[in-house]
């Protein structure tokens, strides 16, 4: 017996919402298929798409991690077989290894006749994460998990839940053929905050959540403003600056990293601004001279 599941790529942080905001984007992402196997334990028996580079061992990849803490839990003493297709690039901010660890938590739950609902899979696709990159944040897995746009109030405990979205609301990825370690990207964030800075993120969160909630793009807009995370990881992203400014000139709502990059984000109020976003990004990186992958998609 045989399940597969798809899990899509997110967008984590939102700006402002470092480790505590993401939203899922549902037409890229990763298949995992599980199947019972007569020899106890877990085992990754393939992966595609990877380019060879994803590691098969049982305690290193993120499906292997993420099932095999997820059977303990349940106490399942029998064997599973995980497959992993990759549609997603791998170091680029959207979200890769959580679309592996949910897909195959998916489908393991599934496979084994859903002992546990969705939500109670989190831990577990957590545990993934940091194995992947060294740090538990649920701002990729949760989104990816649930669908739509998810805030996490509070890590210990574990508190999650899904927000609004407006109808509308596009978003538009640009993925320039670069890799970007988040364990890398995430040693260059300082470990203060000035109480002016923690005031300001304070307020275009909350602001972020409230424009979500009153359909409220112009709010969504100026709330989409990071002073955590951004000024020290957009050095690292070509064409960042000039993306950001230029988007603005279409009606984009705000641009922002991807997780934590090299993918940039954009939001924009319609599928047509959302689109008109993605040649001006296209332009920029004919400029700059460096290969890039855009996609438009509903938030
Ligand atoms: N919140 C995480 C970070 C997301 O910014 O490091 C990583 O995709």
């Amino acid at each position: 017996k045989k399940v597969t599941a798809f899990a899509p790529a997110t967008v984590a942080n939102v700006s402002c919402g470092f480790d505590i905001l993401g939203f899922a984007v549902e037409e890229l992402g990763d298949k995992v298929a599980v199947s019972l196997s007569d020899e106890p334990g877990v085992r990754v028996v393939k992966i595609e798409g990877d380019g060879g580079r994803l590691p098969y061992e049982t305690d290193k990849n993120t499906c292997s991690v993420a099932v095999k803490a997820f059977i303990e839990e349940i106490g399942y003493k029998g064997g599973l077989e995980i497959e992993l297709f990759k549609g997603l690039p791998l170091g680029s901010g959207m979200g890769s290894s959580a679309a592996s660890s949910v897909a195959a938590l998916e489908a393991a739950n599934q496979l084994l006749g859903n002992p546990l609902e969705k939500k109670a899979l989190l831990p577990f696709a957590m545990k993934a994460e940091g194995v992947a990159c060294g740090a538990e944040h649920a701002d990729n897995v949760a989104p990816s998990l649930l669908g739509g746009f998810v805030l996490i109030r509070s890590y210990k405990p574990l508190d999650v839940t899904k927000l609004h979205v407006p109808p509308g609301l596009y978003c538009t990825l640009v993925h320039p053929h670069l890799e970007l370690n988040t364990a890398d990207s995430r040693s260059v964030l300082r470990q203060q905050v000035p109480l002016k800075d923690a005031i300001i993120q304070s307020g275009n969160i909350a602001g972020l959540v409230a424009g979500l909630f009153q359909e409220d793009m112009g709010l969504i807009s100026r709330s989409l403003q990071d002073v955590i995370a951004e000024p020290s990881r957009s050095v690292l992203i070509p064409g960042f600056d000039e993306i950001k400014k230029s988007v603005k000139s279409v009606g984009a709502l705000g641009a922002g990293i991807s997780g934590s990059g090299p993918t940039t984000f954009i939001l924009s109020p319609s599928r047509e601004v959302a689109e008109r976003a993605s040649e001006i990004c296209q332009e920029v990186f004919n400029k700059i001279g460096l290969e890039v992958d855009l996609y438009v998609s509903a938030v």
